[in-house]
């Protein structure tokens, strides 16, 4: 099995001050001990990751440390700052990533992404407009890494490793103004606005017609709504511009029959043209599985997808669904138009893929 399905990742509390020392100073030591002198090393790494400092950043309100878990082990781990907790104020609205290490035992497994995915997911919680980190810039592959997720340099610092002044590179990476949170009571209207004018700009996207939703009456759509409110296994999540006005949703729902409890369905999903191509759907759908992999005994995802000129088929694909047989033809009658449709699944672990079947 693929190690980074078997990782959770855990938000660090007080009493795991010793478990953080000890990854901080093991993950510093094999990244940087080829290159820079002993006695410098063993200088910062006493200062830097002692219990009292660490106890002190663990605790600051501006600032978040997550382990990543394998097997109860702690192999990797993430931390960020913003507002006051930041070590530099380089731009506005802006989280730091501060640190962000694997063990090298756990190098080529993917970890690192998931902690980055991790740091994008608050810096979205936290309605921070862009992330920045300082990296050393004789760091090729930490540099090439941050590259990869859209990170571009903008300027350089000094970092003073004991007595050796090295440049850093500071690089940022910007949000495209929008964060992601699950729908609240109060968004019903918001809600039933984008579903409408969703309906009307994409109809060949949905099961659901324009017609028929717009007929619906106020309380029948609340009524309609209020099922994923206040329930563990059944949301609406919505990206929200900057201005908090809501530009996407996903509807999510895990089956409540005994004998389907490892299956969810994603039901719809939309984002607005303001906000499409900047993410925002990978957003969205990084938040449902996120949350879908820490519900106990769920192993899928089901969802019907249409195809027409401007099918999501390839976006759920470049997700990780995976096609479960030929369309099915002619399956609505849209505006007078047949449309074919496709069923996909994505597996939260590949040992839950049945590997007798033949995948397209
Ligand atoms: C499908 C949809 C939700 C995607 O949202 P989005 O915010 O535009 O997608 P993202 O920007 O997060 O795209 C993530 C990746 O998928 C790719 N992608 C997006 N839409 C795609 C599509 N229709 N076909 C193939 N790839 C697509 C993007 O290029 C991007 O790839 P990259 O990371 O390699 O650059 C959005 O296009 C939409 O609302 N479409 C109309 C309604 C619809 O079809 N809903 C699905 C109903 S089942």
């Amino acid at each position: 099995m693929k190690i980074h399905k078997e990782v959770t990742l855990k938000k660090v509390t007080i009493e795991e001050l010793e478990q953080l020392q000890s990854i901080s100073q093991t993950t510093f030591l094999q990244a940087f001990e080829a290159d820079n002198d002993p006695g410098d090393m063993k200088a910062y790494v006493e200062e830097a990751f002692s219990l009292a400092q660490l106890k002190k950043e663990l605790e600051h309100p501006e600032s978040r440390f997550f382990f990543a878990l394998h097997k109860n082990q702690v192999i990797g781990y993430l931390k960020v700052n913003w507002g006051a907790a930041q070590t530099e104020h380089p731009l506005e609205h802006a989280m730091e990533l501060q640190r962000i290490y694997v063990l090298a035992d756990f190098h080529g497994h993917k970890i690192g992404q998931l902690l980055m995915d991790k740091t994008l997911e608050i810096a979205r919680e936290e309605k921070m407009a862009s992330i920045w980190l300082g990296v050393w810039e004789e760091n090729i592959k930490a540099v090439r890494f941050y590259k990869k997720n859209g990170f571009e340099v903008f300027g350089t610092h000094q970092f003073l490793l004991g007595e050796d002044l090295q440049t850093d590179l500071v690089m940022k990476l910007d949000l495209q103004g929008f964060f992601i949170r699950q729908l609240k009571a109060e968004d019903a209207e918001a809600f039933q606005n984008l579903k409408l004018s969703g309906l009307k700009e994409a109809p060949f996207a949905f099961s659901d017609s324009y017609e028929d939703e717009k007929n619906k009456s106020q309380s029948f759509f609340l009524e309609e709504f209020s099922q994923f409110i206040g329930h563990p296994e059944r949301f609406v999540l919505g990206a929200f511009d900057l201005e908090e006005q809501l530009k996407g949703y996903v509807i999510f729902k895990r089956d409540q029959r005994s004998n389907a409890r490892h299956k969810s369905m994603i039901h719809n999903m939309y984002v607005h043209t303001d906000l499409r191509t900047k993410g925002a759907g990978r957003a969205l759908l990084n938040a449902v599985m996120d949350r879908g992999s820490r519900m106990a005994g769920l192993e899928q995802i089901h969802l019907w997808v249409l195809h027409s000129d401007q099918s999501a088929s390839g976006f759920y694909k470049k997700m990780g669904f995976i096609s479960q047989g030929p369309l099915v033809k002619k399956d609505q009658k849209i505006q007078g138009r047949y449309v074919d449709a496709e069923y996909m699944v994505y597996f939260f672990s590949a040992s839950f893929i049945d590997q007798s079947a033949q995948y397209p």
